[in-house]
């Protein structure tokens, strides 16, 4: 260990004579390269821009959420860990990674400089470029794994008629909005498509002297209006419909403490999916959900207790 350190020295003690000293050199150095780089960033900026991506749209289904690409090992890195491990991969692991890092000038102390003659630190430092490499690739080409709701096409009109026109203005749905007007998720089971109607096309003439104001819809505006607070609109349930779920469902999710773990518990399912997306998923999960391994009860119940069934969930806030 003294040997070469002593002979470093030596050496190092010859190259500072001969050379030339850090202040101003070197900094002058590092200096220009710093402000052409900025030069060029400066540029880039001004000329090209960042781009950005259209404005968030809730109604878009398709949007396959994606992390820029230098982050997208981290992203792909996330799907080896189930959910209460993610820290592990989004925090420990790079911190680790950064800390052998901070530590390697202490920890490697040979005098060898080829990589060649370092081959632990050389393999490790190629395994873990090319691991994100693999990750970075393997991220790129992932699909995307949200189940596609596919909703109907006039109940995403009514979705965004109800964003354009500010309803949630004086309107709470899904938990959100101003108060001026009635809790929205309260008491949409409690109208027919008819009275939705008639209410939106002339609120007056329905409820005298309602702060409702007119808002001159168009009819089939009007229509995709009732259809989206149709889908939300948990609407009346039977009573038959706990029983069913107690029957043919409680194996697998649980309600408010009772029921099995083999599915997600669903005592708030209401707040996450509507009634078209409970309806088609619970008649057919594998068409939302290619990995699904919840069976479809298209052929098991009929089409009104699965309505029922999806009312009741969509009940559950
Ligand atoms: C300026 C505030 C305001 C805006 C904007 C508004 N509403 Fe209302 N809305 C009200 C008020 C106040 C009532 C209560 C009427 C009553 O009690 O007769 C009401 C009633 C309703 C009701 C009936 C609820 C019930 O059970 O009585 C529905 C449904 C409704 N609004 C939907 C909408 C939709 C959809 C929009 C957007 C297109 C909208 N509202 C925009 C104030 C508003
Ligand atoms: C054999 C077990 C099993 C049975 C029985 C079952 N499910 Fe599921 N369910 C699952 C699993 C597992 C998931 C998670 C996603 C998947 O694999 O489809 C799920 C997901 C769901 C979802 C979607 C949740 C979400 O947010 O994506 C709904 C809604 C649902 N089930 C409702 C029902 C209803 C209603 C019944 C009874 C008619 C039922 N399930 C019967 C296992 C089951």
């Amino acid at each position: 260990m003294t040997d070469w350190h002593a002979a470093y020295r030596e050496r190092y003690k010859k190259l500072k004579e001969a050379g030339k000293p850090f202040f101003p050199y070197a900094v002058l150095k590092d200096t220009l390269v710093a402000a052409l780089i900025l030069c060029v960033l400066s540029y880039l900026a001004w000329h090209f821009g960042a781009g950005l991506e259209e404005l968030a749209d809730p109604t878009d289904t398709t949007y396959n959420p994606r992390p820029e690409w230098y982050f997208l090992f981290l992203f792909q890195a996330l799907k080896f860990f189930p959910g209460t491990l993610e820290a592990v991969a989004a925090t420990l692991l790079p911190g680790l990674g950064m800390l052998i890092l901070i530590l390697l000038p202490f920890i490697d102390r040979g005098p060898a400089r080829h990589p060649l003659d370092r081959p632990f630190w050389t393999i490790l430092g190629v395994a873990t470029l090319a691991g994100i490499g693999w990750l970075t690739w393997a991220g790129y080409r992932s699909p995307l794994t949200n189940p596609v709701v596919e909703k109907d096409p006039v109940t995403l009109q009514g979705q965004r008629l109800y964003r354009d026109l500010n309803c949630s203005y004086c309107h709470i749905l899904g938990g959100k909005g101003g108060q001026l007007g009635p809790n929205l998720d309260k008491v949409l089971g409690n109208h027919d498509d008819a009275w939705l109607t008639k209410h939106f096309r002339d609120p007056q003439a329905l409820s005298p002297g309602t702060g409702m104001p007119k808002l001159d819809l168009l009819d089939d505006e009007i229509h995709a209006l009732v259809a989206y607070l149709d889908s939300l609109g948990s609407g009346p349930y039977s009573a038959e419909a706990p029983k069913l779920f107690a029957e043919n469902c409680a194996a697998c999710h649980t309600i408010h403490g009772k029921g099995g773990d083999t599915g997600p518990d669903l005592s708030l399912i209401g707040s996450a999916r509507d009634k078209a997306f409970m309806r088609n998923y619970i008649a057919d999960p594998s068409k939302m959900n290619q990995a699904s391994s919840m069976p479809g009860f298209s052929g098991q119940l009929t089409d009104h207790q699965i309505e029922d069934l999806a009312r009741y969930l969509s009940s559950l806030r």
